[in-house]
């Protein structure tokens, strides 16, 4: 049985176009307004719906509204004219899961669909199932259209089917662990094992023979023989996190299998051979410990084969909307609670801070406030308040951390404003009219602050 489809958009021609696009992949209806639209929303379980923003005189917003009010709701997608994004990011806010822009690329939509059913499945999923069961499912979900997340993505689908292996670099909590599901998920091998060790939780010893196995008899207390982690990973991918922590012993027999394919376990001279493709991560520079006399250069070789770097999320604020919307739809539904949008206020707080913690970071802030919230828009007063209390780092601007010297930052206002400028503009990709709606001024009061401010 195929997913079923809704697109609705007032035009013959792009309905049909989409139509004649999707029709193999899915059992698609189509409606011209909000009022056919809505009579096949009631009468057939629609999964996804994907409508324009503009129905006419009608309002896809408010067709979104309905549709999301349903019992069964279908993931929406919205389509949208190119220069309207924040049109399409309001959308988002009231509970839509993405936005395509006109002209539409066909492979584009056909993608976000697909993606859109498996967020469907996974929220239709038995709520019974542990929140780690869970979890682990949602891991292949990289969420992220920014410049730099695409030129991630790009790369994951260029590599992911060969046999290379991968190092992942990025600060805490920006997804390096997402990123080495994604990639073992789209090896080709999707039944075969992702094994995942932590490096450095274990001491020296321990971690050896977690990796390698050991014989009976090894060394004191191996009272059995024991099969590692590369081994229970043959055939699939190990994911070897935090590498720079190993010891100079492992990182010896670790050079070995990366270019040999085979090792001993502890306490036997039998080679053991595998097939295991090895993805590792830092939120270290590898190439910095080298440098420092702390990792071998021989062996930082054979990682870095492919290096994936992982962009802070303060580097790429445009995806703060979607990762929050998504993480809104995540704890909602996991608190057995109705979607609740963010306030303008509370999303421009967002979009202001500086997000150390990065994704992870973010993460918990919306869980913050779908938890704390009893009304029906999550405000800023739902937020933890260190959100309001500490403003974007004011490194990235000259003129911003100029006056940062002069006054405290937490209680700065030309810091604060000009942090949400910023990120207003980032949000609806440097387009001045549409930022200053966001922040509430007239276009020609966000010219001359641009100005006073040195943005
Ligand atoms: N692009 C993304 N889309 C959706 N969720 C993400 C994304 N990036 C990170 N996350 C979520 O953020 C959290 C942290 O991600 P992850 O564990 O992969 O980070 P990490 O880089 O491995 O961090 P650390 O270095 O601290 O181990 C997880 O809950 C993960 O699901
Ligand atoms: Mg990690």
């Amino acid at each position: 049985m195929l997913p079923t489809l809704l697109i609705v958009d007032d035009e013959r021609a792009t309905r049909e176009g989409l139509r004649s696009a999707l029709e193999e992949q899915f059992d698609v209806y189509t409606a011209a307004g909000c009022a056919e639209a809505l009579n096949i929303l009631k009468s057939e379980p629609i999964a996804l719906l994907l409508t324009d923003l503009r129905l006419g005189a009608e309002s896809g917003m408010d067709l979104l509204a309905t549709a999301l009010a349903l019992p069964e709701p279908p993931v929406a997608i919205m389509m949208t004219a190119y220069g309207s994004v924040d049109t399409a990011v309001e959308a988002m806010r009231r509970g839509a899961w993405h936005f395509v822009t006109k002209p539409l690329n066909l492979d584009e939509v056909e993608m976000l669909l697909k993606r859109a059913l498996h967020s469907r499945s996974l929220e239709s999923e038995n709520r019974q199932l542990s929140r780690q069961v869970q979890q682990s499912h949602k891991l292949d979900r990289l969420i992220g259209k920014s410049p730099a997340m695409n030129t991630v993505t790009e790369m994951i689908q260029q590599v992911a089917p060969t046999r290379a292996t991968i190092l992942i670099e990025g600060e805490s909590g920006t997804g390096k662990e997402v990123v080495a599901h994604t990639l073992h998920h789209l090896s080709g091998r999707p039944a075969a094992k992702l094994v995942i060790v932590h490096c450095a939780a274990l001491s020296p010893q321990l971690l050896e023979s977690e990796l390698f196995g050991h014989e009976k008899g090894a060394f004191t207390g191996a009272s059995q023989r024991r099969i590692g982690r590369f081994e229970q990973a043959d055939g699939g991918s190990i994911f070897l996190d935090e590498i720079g922590e190993i010891d100079p012993s492992t990182q010896v027999k670790l050079l070995r299998v990366l270019s040999e394919r085979s090792f001993e376990r502890v306490g036997s001279n039998t080679p053991v051979k595998i097939d295991v493709r090895v993805i590792a991560a830092t939120n270290k520079s590898l190439r910095g410990l080298v440098d420092a006399g702390s990792f071998r250069e021989d062996l930082f070789f054979r990682l870095n084969v492919v290096k994936i770097q992982m962009p802070p999320l303060r580097h790429r604020r445009e995806d703060i909307v979607l990762l929050a919307n998504s993480f809104l739809q995540e704890f909602a539904s996991e608190n057995q609670r109705p979607f609740k949008p963010l306030s303008d206020a509370a999303l421009l707080s967002l979009l202001a801070y500086d997000w150390p913690g990065n994704v992870r970071e973010l993460r918990t802030v919306i869980e913050h406030g779908v938890v704390m919230c009893n009304e029906p828009v999550i405000d800023t007063r739902h937020l933890p308040l260190f959100l309001l209390a500490a403003p974007a780092a004011a490194t990235e601007s000259a003129a911003a951390s100029k006056i940062a010297l002069e006054n405290p930052p937490a209680f700065n206002l030309h810091a604060l404003e000009a942090d949400a400028i910023r990120s207003a503009l980032a949000a609806t990709h440097g387009n001045r009219t549409h930022a200053a709606d966001l922040l509430g001024f007239s276009r020609r009061t966000l010219q001359r602050k641009l100005k006073d401010l040195h943005l």
